[in-house]
C-alpha cells in the first residue's frame, strides 16, 4: 500500500524517504533541491526576483520558453501541452516544488499540472487575486493581463469567490509584451497605448488594478502615473513568492540559510536566444546571471 504523501515520492511512487534515509524524515537532499520556476520567456523573472528577494536561501531553477513566446496569444490545448513540456524537463533537475510564474500558463494549466505532479506547483493568480481583494476599499478592481488570461475568466472567478461583492472589470492589453520585450519601458508609444486601454478601466472607478502578466510590473511607473495615485497597483508576484515560502515550509521543504551549497544557486534555461534573455536578465535581477544554457524543449 502506498502511504507516504505524494511529494515525498519519485515518479514512479519509490519513496524518496527509503532511497536517502537520514534522521530527519524529509531528507536534506530534498530541502536543499532547487524550486523550479517558468515562464514563456523573461517576464516571469519579475516572478524569480521577487523569490530571491522573500527566500535568499531557495535555489532557483528557471526555464523561460523563448522559443514559443507569446503563451497570451495561444489555445488552452497548446500552452497546457507546452507547460506539461516545461515540467518534464524541471523535473530531470530534480526541483522539490514549481511556480508557473506565467499568468497565461497560471490559468490554463494549473489544475492539469497539480493533478498530475507529485510536488508541490502553484501559479500566481491565487496570490494576485488574493492582494486585490484585501487591497480594495471599494469592491470595484481592474485586471490587466493577456488575451489568454483575460479571456479564461479565471481572475473574475477567483475574485469573485474570495469577495462575493466585488466588481472585477478585465482588459487585455496584448501590446504590452511587446513593448517591454523592446525595452520601451518609458516611452511617448508605450504611454500613448497604455492610455487607450485604461481609459476603459477609468471609467469604471477602480480603486484597485492586478497587473496579471508577467512583463506588467515592469511597466509600473507609467501604469500608475496614467491610473493616479487613488489606485493601488498588485503584483502577484510579491504575495507568489510569499505563497511559495510558506507551502515550502508546510510540506518541510525549506531550506535552511546556512545548508552547504552544491553547484550554481541559480540557474537560467530557454529554448531560443541564450545570449538575449542573458541581458535582459542582467537588468531585471539583483543578482548577476552568469549564464544561460539553451534546450530544446519539444524533446520532453
Ligand atoms: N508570461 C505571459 C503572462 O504572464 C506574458 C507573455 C506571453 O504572452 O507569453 O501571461
Amino acid at each position: 500500500m502506498n502511504r507516504k504523501p505524494p511529494w515525498v515520492q519519485g515518479p514512479d511512487g519509490q519513496s524518496l524517504e527509503d532511497s536517502t534515509a537520514d534522521t530527519l524524515g524529509i531528507p536534506d537532499r530534498k530541502r536543499n533541491a532547487p524550486v523550479g520556476v517558468f515562464d514563456s520567456g523573461v517576464g516571469g523573472l519579475t516572478v524569480a526576483r521577487e523569490i530571491m528577494r522573500q527566500i535568499p536561501e531557495e535555489r532557483l531553477i528557471y526555464f523561460g520558453d523563448t522559443a514559443r513566446l507569446p503563451y497570451g496569444s495561444k489555445s488552452k490545448d497548446t500552452i497546457v501541452r507546452y507547460s506539461r513540456q516545461v515540467v518534464r524537463f524541471l523535473r530531470t533537475k530534480d526541483v522539490k516544488a514549481i511556480v508557473i510564474a506565467c499568468n497565461t500558463a497560471s490559468a490554463y494549466a494549473l489544475e492539469t499540472i497539480q493533478a498530475e505532479t507529485d510536488i508541490p506547483v502553484i501559479g500566481v493568480i491565487n496570490a494576485g487575486a488574493r492582494t486585490a481583494v484585501s487591497a480594495t476599499r471599494n469592491g470595484r478592481i481592474g485586471v490587466i493581463g493577456t488575451e489568454g488570461t483575460i479571456g479564461s475568466g479565471i481572475y473574475t472567478e477567483v475574485i469573485r469567490k474570495l469577495g462575493p461583492q466585488t466588481q472585477v472589470i478585465g482588459k487585455a492589453c496584448p501590446l504590452f509584451v511587446p513593448l517591454v520585450e523592446e525595452g520601451l519601458l518609458h516611452d511617448s508609444v508605450t504611454d500613448e497605448i497604455a492610455s487607450r486601454y485604461l481609459s476603459v478601466l477609468k471609467g469604471k472607478y477602480i480603486d484597485t488594478l492586478v497587473l496579471g502578466c508577467t512583463h506588467y510590473p515592469l511597466l509600473r511607473s507609467t501604469l500608475g502615473r496614467l491610473m493616479g495615485d487613488a489606485v493601488t497597483l498588485v503584483n502577484p508576484a510579491y504575495e507568489t513568492a510569499l505563497e511559495l515560502r510558506d507551502l515550502l515550509k508546510a510540506h518541510d521543504l525549506n531550506r535552511e540559510p546556512d545548508a552547504c551549497m552544491e553547484g550554481e544557486k541559480y540557474q537560467f534555461y530557454v529554448s531560443d536566444l541564450a545570449e538575449k534573455f542573458t541581458s535582459f536578465a542582467a537588468a531585471i535581477l539583483p543578482n548577476q546571471v552568469r549564464e544561460t544554457r539553451k534546450i530544446d524543449i519539444e524533446n520532453y
